[in-house]
This record gives C-alpha cells, sequence and structure tokens, in this order.
C-alpha cells in the first residue's frame, strides 16, 4: 500500500488539533497532485493568484465527478451564488449586497453593533453561578444563530427552529452522526424545511417589508436587475445561515482557545478592548476557521509554480498553509496581534472574497474582549480540546473551561 499523501494526513482526524507542522511539509512542493487527480496548492503567492484567476471555476457542473452536497443548494432552488462563476455571480452578489453593506446600504452591519453587544451580554449573563463553562454549546454556537436571524428578521419565537436547522447540517458532514445516506437523507430534509420556513417568511416580508435583510432582498426596485428573483432570495437565505454560522462559532471559538493559550495576550485584551480589531485579524490567519476550499476547477490548462493543473482538474486551494507562508508572513508560527501588514487568506480572495466578513469581525470583536472582561481567571480543562470532524471548517467540538466566576 501506498503511503499516506501529506493531504490524505491532513484529513486523518488524529492530526485535527495541529495541522500546522503538515501544512510547512505541503508548502515545500507549491503545488501537488493527489492520487484522484486533485492539485493541492499550499503557498501563498500560487493561491492568491489562482484565486483571482477567471479560468478558474467554482460550479460545480465544471467537476468531473459530482460534487459534495455541503453547500449545494435546497432542493428546488437554483444554486447559490457561491457556487456560480461571472456573470451570474455578480450580477447575485451585487444584489445582495444592495441592502447589506457599502455603497447603498454603509449603516447595516455598524448599526448592529448595539444590538449585538446586548446580544452577547445577555448570552454571557446566562453563564452567571456556572464554574465549568463550554464556551462552543454555551456561547459560539448559539449567538451566530440568534445574529443572522435578527438580520434576516425572523420573528424571535421562530429562533429556535433555526438553532435546530443548523445543528443538522453540521451534522451532515461529521461521521459519527450515522451513514453518509442517513445524513444526506436528513440534509434533504432540512434544506427543504428550511426553503418552505424562508418561503413563508419572504410571504409576511413582502406583505409588510421591515428594515431587516431579506426585506430589502425583496424590495430593492432601484437595484440594477433587481428586486432578487425569489427563488434566487430563497438560495441566498440558506446561503447565508449555511455560511456564516460554523465559520464564526469557529472563530470565537479558536480565539478563545488561542487566548488561554496565551494569557499575557488575554490579559492585554482585558485592559485594552481596541486590541481587538488586530487580534481578530491574526486569528483569521493563525488559527482560521476555513482551512481550505475544495470547490475549485480548472477551466483551462493553467501553469502554476511550474506545474501544469490541466482542465477539468479539480483544485483544493489550502488557505491555512497559504496564511503561515514564511515567504509572506515573518515568524508565521508565532500569534502575534501586532503583526503589521497582514493580508491573510482568512475570508479567501478575488470576487468569492467573503460577503459575511464585516458582519463576522463585528461579532468577533464584540465577543471576545467582553469574555475577556467577565470571566475571571478563566482555565483549559483540556488540551487540546476534542475536534469536530471535519478537517476544512476546523473547529473544537467542545471548548470546556473552568472559571472563578463570571463578573456582572
Ligand atoms: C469567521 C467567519 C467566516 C469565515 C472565516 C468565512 C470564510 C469565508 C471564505 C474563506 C469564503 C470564500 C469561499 C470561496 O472562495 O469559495 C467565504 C465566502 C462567503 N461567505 Fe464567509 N466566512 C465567515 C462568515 C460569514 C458570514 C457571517 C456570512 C453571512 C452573513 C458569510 C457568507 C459568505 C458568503 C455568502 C460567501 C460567498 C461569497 C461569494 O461567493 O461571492 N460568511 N467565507
Amino acid at each position: 500500500m501506498a503511503p499516506a499523501s501529506i493531504f490524505e494526513q491532513i484529513l486523518d482526524y488524529a492530526n485535527r488539533a495541529n495541522p500546522y507542522p503538515l501544512y510547512a511539509e505541503l508548502r515545500e512542493t507549491p503545488v501537488t497532485r493527489e492520487a484522484d487527480g486533485t492539485y493541492m496548492v499550499s503557498t501563498y503567492d500560487e493561491i492568491v493568484a489562482l484565486l483571482h484567476d477567471p479560468r478558474v471555476s467554482s460550479d460545480p457542473h465544471n467537476r468531473p465527478q459530482p460534487a459534495s452536497t455541503a453547500a449545494a443548494s435546497p432542493p428546488g432552488l437554483p444554486p447559490p451564488f457561491i457556487q456560480l462563476d461571472p456573470p451570474q455571480h455578480d450580477r447575485l452578489r451585487a444584489l445582495a449586497t444592495w441592502p447589506f453593506g457599502p455603497p447603498h446600504s454603509p449603516g447595516r452591519i455598524d448599526g448592529l453593533r448595539p444590538w449585538l453587544a446586548e446580544t452577547t451580554t445577555a448570552l454571557i449573563d446566562t453563564l452567571a453561578g456556572k464554574d465549568q463553562i463550554d464556551l462552543v454549546d454555551d456561547f459560539a454556537y448559539p449567538l451566530p444563530v440568534t445574529v443572522i436571524c435578527h438580520l434576516l428578521g425572523v420573528p424571535r419565537e421562530d429562533e429556535p427552529r433555526f438553532h435546530g436547522w443548523t445543528e443538522a447540517i453540521i451534522e451532515v458532514v461529521d461521521p459519527t452522526t450515522g451513514s453518509f445516506d442517513q445524513r444526506l437523507r436528513r440534509r434533504t430534509q432540512v434544506d427543504a424545511e428550511l426553503r418552505d420556513y424562508l418561503a413563508g417568511l419572504a410571504d409576511a416580508h413582502l406583505r409588510q417589508p421591515g428594515d431587516d435583510l431579506l426585506s430589502g432582498l425583496l424590495t430593492e426596485t432601484d437595484a440594477p436587475g433587481g428586486p432578487m428573483a425569489r427563488d434566487h432570495m430563497l438560495a441566498t437565505g440558506s446561503l447565508l445561515l449555511v455560511a456564516g454560522h460554523e465559520t464564526t462559532v469557529n472563530l470565537i471559538t479558536n480565539g478563545m482557545l488561542t487566548l488561554l493559550r496565551h494569557p499575557h495576550v488575554l490579559d492585554r485584551l482585558r485592559h485594552q478592548p481596541d486590541l481587538a480589531v488586530p487580534l481578530v485579524e491574526e486569528l483569521l490567519r493563525y488559527e482560521p476557521p476555513v482551512h481550505f476550499l475544495t470547490s475549485r476547477t480548472a477551466l483551462a490548462d493553467i501553469d502554476v509554480a511550474g506545474t501544469t493543473i490541466p482542465a477539468g482538474a479539480p483544485i483544493t486551494l489550502v488557505l491555512a498553509a497559504g496564511s503561515r507562508d514564511p515567504d509572506r508572513f515573518d515568524d508565521p508560527d508565532r500569534f502575534d496581534p501586532d503583526r503589521s501588514d497582514n493580508q491573510h487568506l482568512g475570508f479567501g480572495s478575488g470576487i468569492h472574497y467573503c460577503y459575511g466578513a464585516p458582519l463576522a469581525r463585528v461579532e468577533t470583536q464584540i465577543a471576545l474582549p467582553e469574555l475577556a472582561r467577565r470571566l475571571t481567571n478563566p482555565r483549559l480543562v483540556v488540551d487540546p480540546p476534542p475536534y469536530r470532524p471535519n478537517p476544512a471548517l476546523r473547529g473544537p467540538r467542545h471548548l470546556p473551561i473552568e472559571v472563578d466566576r463570571v463578573t456582572a
């Protein structure tokens, strides 16, 4: 039997807690070909070049084999824009951006700050009286669902249903929760429920538009080509939930884990909450929630670092390896929130650069200093903590910590 390739070792759960030495090995050859014909790209400049290359597609229809269902659209809906190439991608992303960010809605995310601070405070209040906390289940997991529900205009009483759906969506990629067929059936059912729920919500928002994102998508008649067609709006609503949940959970959890491993930085954050801004960028570089993108396909022969990736070949871009490339970052394995010039790949790059980045940043910039301030003498119970199986969206399943107390 052939020895496991470096990438196969990265996929091995035994290496989930610390894949970084394997990424360093991978970078020794910037482009490698796996036995199944996939090309792995692991160095910063090469990844960025491919993320900006119009000969690289994100459309699963261009792949030789049927693509993973992990990001597929709910049954009966068109593909979400993360799976489309220009010009369809650009048209839908522009429509989705109209009610979400600059230049037309510059205040959407900044305007959320007071509400986000209140929501974070209320969630930490629920921890009062505990001396053992699971930072995943008790904090990082519920926060992003509450936020996305607020943004989409989901009534408060319906929020628990969203928590159930996000759980099922995450479980689909977790092999410990049942056979692949069982998980696929569950995912299809959840997708259909979510689609039907969003359709009902859209009807309600059309009758009585509010100041939420769904109402914005449905009524943006001033936007060129707008408003977004109803089926695209439903696919976009599901995409925001799927793309924004586990990633944000992992950023907050990886953040607390890293701070607990670097107590002097945790202490600085307690007294200097502004540190949260560069700190979050450094976390996105040093312990990113998205380790690699498996969604790309070459549309033509592409020469990269002396290797030709042939037309039709699947490409995996190992963002987490690129963000620790010593040719791009000084002393890349050092966690340094004071680092200047931190153009990490945590949110990708190019036309698919994370749409939700402003929201994820603000959420985490508020959450981490507030946890630092209110948890007295927090200590890791186990290090490393147990990880979720997923190697691409990597993060702890639980992060048990002990505290002396939770202050007001
Ligand atoms: C820390 C949290 C997050 C991380 C690390 C993250 C990471 C990423 C990355 C790496 C991509 C690029 C994917 C690609 O090139 O194929 C991406 C795209 C995307 N993200 Fe995020 N994301 C986060 C949070 C969010 C949130 C909160 C939302 C929604 C509100 C969101 C919505 C999206 C969407 C819609 C895309 C597709 C953009 C496009 O295709 O043009 N993300 N994200």
